[in-house]
């Protein structure tokens, strides 16, 4: 079964220099209860492929072509309000910085709270509740205090377990994690890896998985696809593209990890 089916997805800018092809054609599909990972340098358009599918395109983007069948529900084709009921519902993110997801006037468990009873038929004692098992379920040490806290009184770690969190509260059927753990601390990075891996084992998630890493993506990843201006070069069962890559580009960046190690 699949959860997502992407067919020649075009995202593109018009700017004053002209049309830039953000995303340029690309097709791949994300089986159910399975990590896709999409690899690719800065600029390949990752964020944008994860960005169309959740139509939050920044101004002057536009998809120019192509379906997103999510569930067989093409994406492209629904109105706004049945998107807006997708987003942080079925299909939710994780963005690289966490400040970006967490409002800095409100404490963090009134948020999680809050886009929980966005979603949720339930009362405000049930959903704080719920948050505050989230916030146990991403390991948040103390976070009967921590729910009291306003974002800036945290560490970037700490912030993005709680972006995890919020992703997860509604349980969706697709979790993207575009460069979940980017912006941290080496040893914060590797805590939040862990927590991902505990996440994946436990919740049986589709996931699509953003990181221009390729350590990350093969520790992550079941199926890898390869970004390169805008086009995927290369996808197919992890194993494959790290033992056998067919295309040059593909071959250039593992040789660049191996380089590091
Ligand atoms: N607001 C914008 N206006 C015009 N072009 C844009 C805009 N946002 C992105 N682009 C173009 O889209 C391309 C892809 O951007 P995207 O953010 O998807 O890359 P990425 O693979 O996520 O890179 P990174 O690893 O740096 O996050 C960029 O190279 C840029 O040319
Ligand atoms: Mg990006």
């Amino acid at each position: 079964m699949k959860i997502l089916q992407i067919n020649g997805l075009k995202t593109y800018f018009k700017t004053d220099h002209g049309l830039v092809k953000a995303v340029d054609g690309i097709s791949f599909e994300i089986e159910k209860n399975k990590v896709f990972g999409l690899v690719g340098e800065s600029g390949s358009g990752k964020t944008l492929t994860a960005l169309s599918i959740l139509k939050l395109i920044p101004e002057g983007g536009f998809i120019a072509g192509g379906s997103i069948l999510f569930n067989g529900l093409d994406l492209i084709k629904s109105d706004d309000e049945v998107l807006r009921g997708f987003r942080g519902s079925k299909i939710s993110i994780v963005f690289q910085d966490p400040s970006t997801t967490l409002n800095p006037v409100f404490t963090v468990g009134y948020q999680v709270a809050e886009s929980i009873l966005a979603h949720q038929d339930i009362g405000k004692a049930k959903a704080r509740g719920l948050a505050l098992e989230y916030l146990n379920k991403v390991h948040i040490t103390d976070p009967r205090r921590i729910f009291y806290d306003y974002p800036h009184q945290l560490s970037g770690g700490t912030k993005q377990r709680i972006g995890i969190a919020m992703a997860l509260v509604n349980s969706p059927e697709l979790l993207i994690l575009d460069e979940p753990t980017t912006a941290l601390d080496v040893t914060i990075q590797a805590q939040i890896l862990d927590l991902l891996d505990e996440i994946i084992e436990k919740e049986r998630l589709s996931i699509l998985f953003i990181s221009h890493d390729f350590g990350i993506i093969a520790r992550m990843c079941d199926e890898v696809g390869v970004m390169y201006k805008g086009k995927l070069v290369e996808s197919g069962s992890k194993n494959n593209i790290l033992n056998d890559p067919k295309e040059q580009y593909t071959i250039s960046l593992l040789e660049s990890v191996k380089a590091l190690r």
